[in-house]
């Protein structure tokens, strides 16, 4: 593994977040291992599972530092992490995601946010893969 800080960062956010699908409990009910059910529809378990993915294609991009890095694509592939991602969730799903749930999400978009900003005005790559490490005591 070549960038093994960034790797750490999804594997902690990914296993400290506590929550879990299922359609066939009660929402926010106790999974077995534990953690809160989310009741989705499939569309909406398929949406969040995409943002998902981008979270990870985008955390990828911005650990991608071969040799010489690049910040303007580190703070680009941070951008799209941010707070624009919020808006492009359905109102219907919202009111589906538990307040804790929500907070999490938004903590870890302005994070994203952050990050943008000293990638182009620090342009430090070291830092900003600090602050991606970061990120996950909020997650
Ligand atoms: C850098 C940040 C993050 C990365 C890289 C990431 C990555 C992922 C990936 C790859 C998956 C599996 C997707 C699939 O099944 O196709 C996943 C699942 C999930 N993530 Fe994230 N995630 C991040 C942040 C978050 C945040 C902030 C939340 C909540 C606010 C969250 C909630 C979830 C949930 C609920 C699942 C589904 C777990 C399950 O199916 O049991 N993630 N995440």
């Amino acid at each position: 593994m070549k960038h093994p800080r960034g790797a750490l960062a999804v594997v902690l956010l990914c296993l400290n977040l506590g929550v879990a699908y299922a359609e066939d409990h009660h929402a926010h009910a106790p999974a077995p291992d534990g953690r809160a059910v989310l009741e989705l529809d499939p569309d909406e378990r398929a949406m969040i599972q995409e943002e998902m993915r981008l979270f990870l294609s985008g955390v990828l991009q911005m650990t991608a530092v071969r040799g010489k890095p690049d910040m303007p694509a580190v703070a680009d592939a941070a951008r799209n992490l941010g707070q624009k991602m919020v808006h492009e969730v359905p109102p219907t799903l919202r009111a589906k995601l538990p307040l804790e749930f929500r907070q999490l999400g938004f903590s870890v978009h302005r994070d994203f946010d952050q990050i943008t900003h000293f990638a182009e005005s620090l342009k430090e790559v070291s830092y900003s893969l600090n602050q991606l490490s970061d990120t996950r005591q909020n997650a």
